[in-house]
């Protein structure tokens, strides 16, 4: 176990701000976290358990205790002849998951390339991107749960994942479970999903296999969204709001061009990229934090933004697509 005091966060969290927290512990197996979870001075204290920091907007030093796992480890735990099963540890990197999944062909995340954090988030904000949700692959969550300090296991239809949510994210469970493996269930015959148009256009008049697929989504996501070792950002900054049919049927009136994709007869998704840019606000800039030319959705650390200047822009865009489009914008972001 890694224990450090007075530490800075700057490495973990993508918006780079220089925030410090009084102490940051990583936890390497199951044994160090179950130490944790028997540990009283650990449970006096507020804590907040952090992946990459890649969704997270630190408002302010942290007084308590910032937990990180650094569980490692890709296993496959059972293979039958269409599919394998996967168990990954928590604190692996995302996209050398993927990469190492596309490598061994095993089909089902390519589409998730590039996306920058860890596996155990996969699990937690249910990440999806260019037509794929990470929930359609996996079988089961391990966490252990901090309240009992015993190990569960969540099948797939336990973690009630929908839309950039799970019950990880809910009242009930949120800061209530330390997730220490994901298990992901990958086709060994791979259908490839090109539904997101665009995707099929790069990989127009190439072949079309695990590694193109990837590097096509790597290319769009660099055309588009900043990189975060670059230009601090914490990708999607806003959730894509549902709205019902009678408000998208009474928009589409005064703006016919307002792009949709049904969600079912009742509701309608509409890009929360378009909302922002209607508003006139891409580029917009509140000290030196700014709203992405190439993408509203992204808010950037032009290099010197304070936590202050990110979450006031934040709160004068929710405010202008109220007031022009009647729609409430959820954060993607959590603000801690
Ligand atoms: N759009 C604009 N102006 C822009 C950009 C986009 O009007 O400058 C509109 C267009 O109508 C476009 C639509 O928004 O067709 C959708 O844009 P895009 O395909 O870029 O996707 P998105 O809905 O804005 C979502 C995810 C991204 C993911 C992409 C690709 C959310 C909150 N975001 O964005 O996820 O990469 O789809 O599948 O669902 C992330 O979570 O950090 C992230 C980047």
């Amino acid at each position: 176990m890694k224990i450090s005091e007075n530490y800075s966060l700057l490495k973990h969290n993508t918006f780079g701000l220089d925030i410090k927290t009084r102490w940051f512990v990583e936890y390497e197996n199951e044994e160090d976290l179950q130490k944790l979870l028997y540990d009283e001075y650990f449970f006096s204290q507020p804590f907040i358990h952090i992946g990459q920091g890649s969704n997270l907007l630190f408002l302010g030093d942290y007084s308590g205790i910032v937990v990180h796992s650094l569980i490692q480890g890709i296993e496959v735990v059972k293979e039958e002849e269409n599919h394998v099963w996967i168990k990954a540890g928590a604190g692996v990197e995302w996209d050398s998951f993927v990469a190492y999944c596309a490598e061994k062909g095993w089909g089902g995340i390519e589409n998730l390339s590039g996306i920058p954090g860890e596996v155990g988030a996969s699990a937690v904000q249910n990440i999806g991107a260019y037509g794929v949700e990470v929930c359609d692959t996996i079988t089961e969550v391990h966490t252990y749960n901090i309240v009992t300090g015993e190990k569960q296991i969540f099948k797939n239809e336990d973690c009630k994942f929908t839309y950039r949510h799970s019950i990880f994210k809910e009242e009930t469970h949120r800061g209530k479970h330390f997730v220490t493996h994901v298990i992901y269930k990958l086709s060994k015959q791979p259908v490839y999903n090109l539904d997101y148009g665009y995707l099929k256009t790069v990989l127009d008049g190439k072949d079309v296999n695990l590694k193109t697929i990837r590097e096509a989504v790597i290319s769009i996501r660099d055309a588009k969204l900043p990189d975060p070792k670059k230009l601090g950002n914490a990708g999607s900054f806003f959730m894509n709001p549902y709205i019902c049919m009678a408000h998208y049927e009474g928009l589409k009136e005064k703006y016919p061009d307002i792009p949709s994709y049904p969600v079912d007869g009742k509701v309608v998704k509409i890009p929360a990229a378009w909302l922002i840019e209607q508003c006139g606000l891409k580029g917009k800039t509140i000290g030196h934090a700014a709203i992405h030319e190439k993408q509203p959705l992204v808010i950037i650390n032009k290099g010197e933004a304070t936590a202050d200047d990110i979450a006031s822009l934040a709160s004068l865009v929710c405010d202008e697509v109220k007031k022009k489009f009647s729609i409430e914008l959820q954060k993607e972001v959590l603000f801690i």
